[in-house]
């Protein structure tokens, strides 16, 4: 399994259902050490460093050695079939282990534990815990009834539960960027989407705590950080105490007020709620990033209203436009999905040409994947073969490759302020960082004397698919 290198990478892997290394703190202090990985989104990671809080505060140290391990977790994805069958076979891996050391517990989290409930236990005999997103402030109870040779389940969803007054205990961190979770839980029901049953109803946190958050890692030397949430634009939260109703917009505003040294982005868009404000707001701050993940899903209007999408091929494009006039530099990536119930060969074509409309810089690709309870299953029948759904999805990656490689080339010549994250994977004598619009930069350490979140200016000279090559010029 590859190393989470933190920050970009989370975000592609997460969108292909891999997995992210665990991590460690100093075990020295602790009774007992646990094994935690994370499958899924950004959310999943997020909850695993709210876990890794909750498991420091009852002695539970964490290790990279899941054969140390008194406690292995996997925090699991239900978005696609494959994201499923890869933690079952990480399973059969465990059950292996636990034969030759019977005392270790093995406990399920995330969005599978949610969906498939103590029929987990049935079909895994291996599992000790099935634990919901929600319900994280009970491990310490079930891992003790777990101990005395007890099956421990909790799958309750809230409509509270936020975390907040948790401290995440950051996993195998770059110290330069972080995640900060505002919302969780989603209500808009797109009706192949898994997630509204496996996160609940939709839930923002309080915004004091958010600042607090993102304060703290700015004083511990952290540069960015990234608002997660399904749906970040659906934030909402009242402050009673000071009567103010804080929109997302404002609430990104009060983050980027915390210094102009410290980046804002944020993830995930959906197009119905990204306001004016939104983008003027990030226009107004030179520290809030110029990048908008913004999927799509489909580019035609019958899908979309299957999808339950809310908004049609048209309003979607003038959203692009409308971002493209307040802000002319900034980033567009976006999720689609391939083959979805009924989808017919002129349909696909519409979400090719919506691409080429939108020039996305990157965008994360699937071909539709039925998942049980959704309103897709009830409603409408998987109809497009395997094999069409395949060639699809390749040619909208084939059009996403194209898109992209103009994108990277038009950069050829500009000059981008870089944060730099750390040495570059190829080589100690570069560094890599990402620009304003979220494109990886790499490029030579020459003789200057910069460290691991400096802020560099760097000329782009050059590009790989994905990545952006230049060298620091001083101003
Ligand atoms: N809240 C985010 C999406 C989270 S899921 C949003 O609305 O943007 C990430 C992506 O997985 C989705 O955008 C969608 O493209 C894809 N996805 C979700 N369910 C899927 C399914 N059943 N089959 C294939 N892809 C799916
Ligand atoms: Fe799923 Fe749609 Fe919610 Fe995204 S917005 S999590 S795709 S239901
Ligand atoms: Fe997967 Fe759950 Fe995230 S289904 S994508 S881990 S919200």
């Amino acid at each position: 399994m590859e190393m989470l290198d933190l920050g970009h990478k989370v975000h592609d892997e997460t969108r292909q259902g891999e997995a992210f290394a665990p991590f460690e703190n100093d075990v020295n202090q602790y009774t007992k050490k646990f094994y935690i990985e994370s499958y899924g989104c950004a959310m999943n990671f997020s909850d695993s460093e709210i876990v890794a809080s909750i498991l420091n505060d009852e002695g539970f140290g964490a290790t990279r050695n899941s054969d140390e391990a008194d406690l292995i977790l996997l925090n699991t994805c239900s978005i696609r079939e494959k994201a499923e069958q890869t933690v079952r076979k990480r399973l059969t891996e465990f059950r292996k282990m636990k034969k030759a050391k019977p005392g270790m517990l093995v406990g399920v989290l995330g969005c599978m534990a949610e969906r498939l409930k103590a029929k987990f236990l049935e079909e895994e005999k291996l599992v000790d815990l099935v634990v919901g997103p929600d319900a994280y402030r009970s491990l310490p109870g079930l891992i003790e009834e777990a101990e005395s040779g007890q099956k421990g389940v909790n799958v309750l969803l809230s409509r509270e539960e936020t975390y907040a007054d948790i401290s995440p205990v950051r996993l195998d961190s770059n110290g330069v960027t972080a995640f900060v979770s505002i919302t969780r839980g989603c209500n808009n029901m797109c009706s192949f989407c898994v997630v509204p049953f496996t996160r609940g109803r939709e839930r923002s946190r309080d915004a004091n705590s958010i600042v607090a958050e993102a304060q703290d890692l700015f004083d511990k030397g952290y540069k960015e950080v990234t608002l997660l949430g399904q749906n970040v634009d659906s934030y909402y939260w009242m402050d009673e105490q000071k009567d103010e109703i804080v929109t997302f917009a404002k609430l990104m505003e009060k983050v980027a007020l915390i210094s102009p040294d410290l980046r804002v982005r944020f993830s995930t868009s959906h197009p119905k709620d990204i306001t004016d404000e939104v983008l003027h707001t990030m226009a107004k701050y030179e520290n809030i990033c110029k990048y908008i993940h913004l999927p799509i899903q489909s580019g035609n209007t019958r899908i979309l209203q299957l999808m339950n999408r809310t908004y049609t091929r048209e309003w979607y494009l003038t959203k692009v436009d409308r971002i493209k006039e307040i802000m002319p530099d900034c980033g567009i990536s976006s999720d689609i999905i391939a083959g979805f119930c009924s989808e017919t060969e002129e349909e696909h074509q519409d979400t090719l040409s919506a691409m080429e409309y939108s020039k996305y810089d990157y965008s994360y690709m699937f071909y539709y994947s039925e998942r049980p309870g959704t309103l897709a299953e009830r409603r409408y029948k998987d109809d497009v073969p395997l094999e069409v759904k395949k060639r699809r999805l390749a040619e909208i990656v084939e059009m996403q490759n194209k898109l992209s490689y103009e994108s990277y080339q038009k950069d050829i010549g500009k000059t981008y302020k870089v944060l730099i994250e750390g040495e570059s994977k190829k080589s100690d004598k570069e560094w890599k960082g990402r620009n304003s619009q979220n494109k990886m930069v790499v490029f030579p350490k020459g003789t200057f004397s910069y460290k691991k979140g400096d802020y560099v200016w760097v000329n782009v000279k050059d590009n790989t698919q994905g990545t952006l090559l230049g060298e620091i010029i001083e101003l």
